[in-house]
C-alpha cells in the first residue's frame, strides 16, 4: 500500500515536470514567433525591362531556388506536414488567388526576401533569407522584376501550423527556423564581382546559400533544422575536404549530382537548381573555393 502510494507521487511528479516544460516550450516557443522587427528595407528600384526579368528568371532557378520549397510553378506547396513538427506552408508567390503577388508592395517585397520579415513584422519561418541578404541592389530587383512576371496561378493554401518538435526547437534558441533571427538586419548588399572570376564565385556562394548548409567556412556539418530526417552531413568543400578534385569534376557534381567516385549524392544538396548556372558561373565558384583556407573536419570523406 505504502509502494502505491509512493508510486503514485512519482508519477504525479513526473507529469507536473512535463506540464511545466510543455508550458515553457509553448510559451517561449510563442513570445518569439510573435515578436515585431522594425525594419528599415533597404530602398530599391524596380527594373522593367526584359533585360532584368531574365536575369531574375536565371537568378530564381539557377541560384536562388525559390521553386525548391515554393514548387515548380512557385504558386507554393505544404512543404513539411508532420503533426508533432508541423505543417510548414512556403506560400504561393504569384498574383493568382491565394497569392502574395497581387498585393505585395516593393517594400513587401525587399523585406521578405532579404529580412525575413512578414508585412506584419513576425518573421518568416524557414525563409533562406540570410542567403537572400548578400544580394547586390540590382539583383534583388531583378529577383522582384521577375517575380512580378510570372503567370497568376490560383492555390490557396492552409497556414502555417508550429508542431512541438519546430516548437522546442525555437524555445531552445539557436535555430534556422526564425529567419529573421537569423539574418544580421544590418547586412550590406554585396557586389556581384567581374564575370568568370573568384571574385564572382564569392558572391554566388554567399547567395545561393553555400554556407547555410556547409557551415560558415565551408568545412561540412550538420545541415539546417528543417532538413528531413536522415539527411547526411554537408561535405566539405575546402581544398582539404575536395582538394584532389578537378574543375571537371567539380562542375559534373554541379550538374548531376555525382562524385567523381560515379556514387549520386543525397538530393537535400540542390544540384537540380545549380545545374542551371552557366558554365562561367560554375567556374566562378570553382576558382573561389580554391581560394578559401583548407580545413579538416569529419565531412572530410573520400569520393
Ligand atoms: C527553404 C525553403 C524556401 C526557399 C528556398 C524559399 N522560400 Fe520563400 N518561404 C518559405 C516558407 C516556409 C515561407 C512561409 C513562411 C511563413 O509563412 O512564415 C516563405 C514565404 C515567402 C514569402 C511570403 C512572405 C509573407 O510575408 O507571406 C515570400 C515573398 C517568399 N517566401 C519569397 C521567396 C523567394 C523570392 C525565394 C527565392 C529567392 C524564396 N522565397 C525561397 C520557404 C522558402
Ligand atoms: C540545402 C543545403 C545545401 C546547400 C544550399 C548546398 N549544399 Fe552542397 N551539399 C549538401 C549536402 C547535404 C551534401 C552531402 C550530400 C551527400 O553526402 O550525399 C552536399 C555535397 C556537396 C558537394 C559534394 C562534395 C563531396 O565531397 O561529395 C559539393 C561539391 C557541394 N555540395 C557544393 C555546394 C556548393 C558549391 C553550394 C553552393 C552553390 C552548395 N553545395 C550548397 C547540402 C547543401
Amino acid at each position: 500500500m505504502k509502494l502505491l502510494r509512493w508510486f503514485g507521487f512519482v508519477i504525479l511528479g513526473l507529469i507536473s515536470v512535463l506540464l511545466i516544460f510543455g508550458g515553457w516550450v509553448y510559451f517561449a516557443s510563442q513570445r518569439k514567433i510573435d515578436k515585431i522587427y522594425s525594419i528599415h528595407p533597404l530602398s530599391i528600384r524596380i527594373p522593367t525591362s526584359q533585360k532584368a526579368i531574365q536575369r531574375g528568371h536565371h537568378l530564381v532557378h539557377a541560384v536562388l531556388g525559390c521553386m525548391a520549397c515554393h514548387s515548380r510553378d512557385l504558386a507554393g506547396r505544404i512543404l513539411i506536414n508532420v503533426p508533432i513538427v508541423g505543417r510548414i506552408v512556403p506560400k504561393n508567390l504569384t498574383s493568382g488567388k491565394g497569392g502574395i503577388g497581387g498585393k505585395f508592395t516593393t517594400k513587401d517585397w525587399v523585406m521578405a526576401i532579404r529580412n525575413g520579415v512578414s508585412p506584419n513584422g513576425k518573421s518568416l519561418l524557414l525563409m533562406p533569407s540570410l542567403s537572400y541578404s548578400y544580394l547586390s541592389k540590382r539583383d534583388l530587383g531583378a529577383v522582384i522584376a521577375y517575380l512580378k512576371s510570372i503567370p497568376p496561378v490560383n492555390r490557396s493554401l492552409p497556414a502555417n501550423k508550429v508542431g512541438p518538435i519546430f516548437r522546442f526547437v525555437i524555445a531552445k534558441g539557436g535555430s534556422d527556423l526564425l529567419s529573421a533571427e537569423v539574418v544580421n538586419q544590418h547586412q550590406k548588399p554585396l557586389h556581384l564581382g567581374k564575370k568568370g572570376t573568384a571574385a564572382e564565385g564569392y558572391y554566388l556562394v554567399h547567395i545561393a546559400g553555400c554556407m547555410h548548409c556547409h557551415g560558415p567556412n565551408l568545412a561540412g556539418g550538420t545541415v539546417p533544422d528543417g532538413a528531413p530526417p536522415g539527411t547526411p552531413p554537408a561535405a566539405n568543400l575546402t581544398p582539404a575536404g575536395i582538394g584532389t578534385w578537378t574543375k571537371k569534376d567539380f562542375i559534373h557534381l554541379m550538374r548531376t549530382g555525382e562524385t567523381p567516385g560515379g556514387t549520386s549524392i543525397n538530393n537535400f544538396m540542390p544540384w537540380e537548381v545549380f545545374k542551371n548556372m552557366t558554365n562561367s558561373e560554375l567556374k566562378s565558384i570553382w576558382l573561389y573555393l580554391k581560394t578559401i583556407p583548407p580545413v579538416q573536419s569529419s565531412s572530410s570523406k573520400k569520393s
